[in-house]
């Protein structure tokens, strides 16, 4: 049976990046219920294989479909690269990701049509933005650098340091060649480190964080399909649910660091029980 309107969002990542996303939710559509997944056992996806998020993303979006879910965001720039279009094909439901929605806003605000993208390993290496961003501006020039670092030190709190300034300028550098006037924090992690990138990009450089546009996506996609709640639900009322795969009192506190509201509990679970099917797989070793 399809989930009624007044049943919740499900929202993941493999960590803290999605609470960026899941913040701007709980602003621009206070009267929705949201279970959030963050992947914590198993971070960083980035560095991971298409198949491994894959298998990753179903798994997850099997345990939130046993919260009956009507739609679920994919917080996740790696997962939504890889999976989402997999996801999409499987549910009934709508299912949404960050990629479309920063390549819209990029392609939108730049003046000079010269656009970087940073990302993790996987993200830039998937190419989904260069091809999102041609459909939003065939004349964009799309400049992606790969930063495998940051999520760790986004995990880690390390928000406003000299080493991730340090960090993040060797990142940047390559693109500051490029002259870009538009920068897509494409990874949900990296907004966290906002200011960061701010500082080292200048005022010139126009930062793009999807979190917004996803928030409103999401609002006017459950309108048309009649699944917008109706239900006045206090924060008392197990608004937002929170679970992790591991070390959730570290998630507890972090997500107390950025949400509007105080969290009160995170749950663990074991997300490998919800694997969907035997999944084995054997590759030949290269004879050196
Ligand atoms: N926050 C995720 C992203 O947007 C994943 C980071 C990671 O686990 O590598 O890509």
């Amino acid at each position: 049976m399809a989930a009624g309107s007044n049943a919740p969002i499900g929202v993941f990542d493999s960590g803290v990046g999605g609470l960026t996303v899941a913040r701007e939710i709980m602003r621009q559509l206070p009267e929705e219920r949201m279970v959030y997944f963050g992947d914590t056992a198993r971070l960083p996806y980035g560095s991971k294989s298409r198949n491994t998020v894959i298998r990753f993303s179903r798994q997850i979006v099997r345990f939130l479909k046993t919260k009956e879910v009507k739609a679920i965001v994919i917080a996740c720039n790696t997962a939504t690269a890889y999976a989402l279009e997999e996801i999409q094909k499987e549910l009934e439901f709508p299912v949404i990701g960050v990629i479309d929605a920063a390549a819209r806003v990029a392609g939108a605000v730049t003046e000079n049509n010269r656009i970087g993208v940073v990302g993790t390993t996987a993200t830039i290496g998937s190419g989904m933005y260069e091809k999102a961003l041609k459909q939003y501006n065939d004349k964009a020039k799309v400049y992606g650098k790969a930063c495998p670092l940051l999520v760790s030190l986004a995990e880690e709190g390390w928000l406003h340091d000299t080493v991730t300034e340090e960090v993040v300028g060797r990142y940047l550098k390559d693109l500051q060649y490029k002259s870009i006037d538009t920068l897509i924090l494409g990874c949900t992690h990296y907004p966290l480190l906002r200011s960061t990138f701010h500082k080292i990009a200048g005022d010139n450089v126009t930062l793009v964080n999807p979190a917004y546009e996803v928030a409103m996506e999401l609002r006017s996609l459950l309108d048309s399909q009649g699944l917008s709640c109706n239900e006045e639900v206090g924060l008392a009322g197990k608004k937002y649910e929170f679970f992790v795969s591991d070390a959730a009192e570290k998630f507890c506190e972090f997500a107390n660091s950025i949400l509007p509201y105080d969290i009160e509990a995170v749950q663990q679970i074991n997300i490998e029980d919800f694997e969907t099917e035997d999944f084995r797989e054997e590759t030949a070793c290269r004879k050196m």
